[in-house]
Parts: structure tokens; C-alpha cells; sequence
């Protein structure tokens, strides 16, 4: 009896010296891990990027909100004012084709429309309608919009700008 517990606490305490020195190995390669990945910045830097591409996609759906509070907040006053830009090639009155085509109306008026003007044909690729969106879009990049449009004009940066101008030509046809 008194051997068999001998043997038993001995073998206990053996037991337990092992588990403590496997336990702390363990511990101490999972420290080791962590410090190296720390110092490598991997899994830091697949954190970051993630970040990115969320934060990227909800800057998107902000300028999609931002074109019709834009467009609501157009200026007819500064929209005449910007209209001096187009006037070397475009005239307002209904039928006065010049450089370009008249744009009496063209706010909702089909692409490529104006009575009597040669288009090139490559404007109505880009779109079926000048609904403000659409004209919004094409007056940033005329060229980018409908490559092969032969509008030589580089275009309005300005969101505001662009607004104001829609506002000021959809105001002249009631
Ligand atoms: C250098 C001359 C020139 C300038 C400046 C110019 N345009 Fe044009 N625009 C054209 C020509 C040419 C076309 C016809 C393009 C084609 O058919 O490929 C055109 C086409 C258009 C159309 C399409 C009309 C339709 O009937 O489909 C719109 C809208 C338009 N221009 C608006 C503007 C506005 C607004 C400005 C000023 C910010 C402007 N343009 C400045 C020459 C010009």
C-alpha cells in the first residue's frame, strides 16, 4: 500500500512537472508567433486594405446621392454665367443650329435630336436621353463620355458648375 502511493505521487509529481514544462512551451511559442507577426505587419497590412475597399464603396454610393442634391441645389442665375462657355458653338434658340446643335430644350430631349444638325453618331452610343443625370456626366468629360463626339470641349470640373448650368437650361423652356 505505502509503495503503491509512493509510486503513485512520484509518478503525480512527474506528471505535473511535465505538464507545467509542455504548457509553457506552448505559451511561450505562441508569444514568439505573435511577436513575429507584430514585426512582419501581415496581418496588419490584410486588415488595412480591407478597410480601404470598404470605406471605397461607401464613397461611391455617396456621389451617386450627392449628383441629385447637387443638381436640386442648381443656380439658373450662375448657370447663365457659366453658359458663356458654350456659347462660341451652341445657340439657345429653338432651330439655330451653329458648331454644334441648338440646345433649346435639351434638358429631356433625346440624344442626337436637333432638328436639322449633323451629328457624328457618337453621343447616342453613350445615352438615349439628356436627363440631368446624364447630361451631369457628359459636360464633366464630354470626350470620356461618348468617345468619337466631335464636341471639342474639355469639359466643366465643377460639380456646381454643371448643376447651375442644367438648372439654367432647363429653366428656358419652362
Ligand atoms: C468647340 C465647340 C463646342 C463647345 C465649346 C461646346 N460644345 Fe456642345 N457640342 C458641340 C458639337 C460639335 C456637338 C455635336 C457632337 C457630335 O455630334 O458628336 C455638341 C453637342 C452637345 C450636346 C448634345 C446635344 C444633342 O442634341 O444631343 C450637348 C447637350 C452639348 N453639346 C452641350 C454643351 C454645353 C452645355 C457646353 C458648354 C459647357 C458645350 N456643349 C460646349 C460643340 C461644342
Amino acid at each position: 500500500m505505502f509503495d503503491t502511493m509512493t509510486i503513485t505521487k512520484a509518478g503525480g509529481a512527474l506528471c505535473g512537472a511535465l505538464l507545467v514544462f509542455l504548457l509553457g512551451n506552448l505559451a511561450a511559442e505562441s508569444l514568439y508567433h505573435v511577436g513575429t507577426a507584430g514585426h512582419g505587419d501581415e496581418e496588419h497590412a490584410a486588415g488595412y486594405v480591407i478597410e480601404v475597399e470598404a470605406s471605397g464603396g461607401e464613397a461611391k454610393e455617396e456621389v451617386v446621392v450627392d449628383v441629385a442634391a447637387i443638381l436640386a441645389a442648381g443656380d439658373v442665375a450662375s448657370g447663365a454665367k457659366v453658359f458663356s462657355k458654350c456659347k462660341a458653338c451652341h445657340k439657345l434658340e429653338k432651330g439655330a443650329n451653329a458648331t454644334g446643335p441648338y440646345l433649346y430644350g435639351v434638358v429631356g430631349r433625346a440624344v442626337d435630336a436637333a432638328e436639322g444638325y449633323g451629328y457624328s453618331g457618337a453621343l447616342e452610343q453613350a445615352a438615349d436621353v439628356w436627363t440631368p443625370e446624364n447630361l451631369y456626366a457628359f459636360l464633366e468629360d464630354p470626350r470620356g463620355y461618348a468617345p468619337g463626339n466631335k464636341m471639342s470641349f474639355s469639359g466643366l470640373k465643377k460639380p456646381e458648375d454643371r448643376a447651375d448650368l442644367i438648372a439654367y437650361l432647363d429653366s428656358l423652356d419652362n
